[in-house]
């Protein structure tokens, strides 16, 4: 299947790098190019940057992964790529990434890249973003557009809200069964944080053991 990556920043050409021989549901993803419409080249690693409407022209019906960190604006590029008539990728699972389809649940758009590991009943919401070197345990939900920055490792009983962002190297201790620890949506977790605790929806929170920034 024709796929189209959103984004020509580092992550898209590393996702880029490998997304060729990614598969789904046994068919092969074949990289079209870059869409980005401020790429000041034509071309970058060997491949073509396209302008959205040149893409979708092009290329239509192909899937899209969107590449960016940010979530919101992950969800904007998304948005505007199904307006052009593109549909969204098959889920994009990094040929060494470990899961195990018959308990996990992996929704379309998402990206799940080298390393990175998934157990049992597990679902990962639409276009949320998996890095490199993650570990995602038992019982957790990974929210819409959420993104895990490389090396986040969330423990079993956890939820993960829509739009969040954890930061390189953050973790979750483990929530229980029936009572998850919830980041909330839009929550920022920083870098190297530890979350011990429920992290209320939008906020920001940094450090070990985490606790919300203040600001002056
Ligand atoms: C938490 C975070 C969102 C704060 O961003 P910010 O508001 O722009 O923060 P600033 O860079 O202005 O730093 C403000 C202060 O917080 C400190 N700080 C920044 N990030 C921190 C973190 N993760 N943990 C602890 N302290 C942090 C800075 O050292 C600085 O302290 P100082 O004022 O004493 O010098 C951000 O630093 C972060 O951790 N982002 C994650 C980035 C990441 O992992 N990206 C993945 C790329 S693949």
């Amino acid at each position: 299947m024709e796929l189209l990556i959103f984004g020509a920043g580092g992550f898209g050409r590393e996702v880029a790098s490998w997304a060729g021989r990614a598969r789904w549901a046994g068919e092969a993803f074949e990289v079209a190019g870059f869409i980005d419409d401020r790429a000041a080249v034509s071309e970058l690693n060997g491949r073509p940057v396209l302008s959205l409407a040149t893409a979708a022209a092009e290329h239509p019906g192909a899937g899209v992964v969107a590449t960016v960190g940010d979530p919101r604006l992950r969800e904007r590029l998304i948005a505007k790529a199904l307006a052009a008539g593109l549909v969204p990728s098959a889920p994009l699972v990094h040929p060494n990434a470990e899961y195990d389809r018959e308990y996990v649940t992996l929704k379309e758009g998402v990206v799940v890249c080298a390393g990175s590991i998934l157990t049992v009943n597990i679902v990962v919401e639409r276009h949320a973003q998996i890095n490199l070197d993650c570990t995602v345990g038992h019982d957790a939900v990974i929210g819409a557009y959420a993104t895990l920055s490389p090396g986040v490792h969330i423990s079993g009983n956890v939820a993960v809200g829509s739009y969040s962002f954890m930061g390189t190297g953050a973790v979750t201790v483990n929530g229980h069964p029936g009572r998850p620890l919830v980041i909330g949506s839009e929550a920022v977790v920083g870098a190297g944080a530890v979350v011990t605790r429920d992290v209320a929806a939008g906020t920001t929170v940094t450090g070990v053991p985490a606790r919300p920034r203040t600001t002056l």
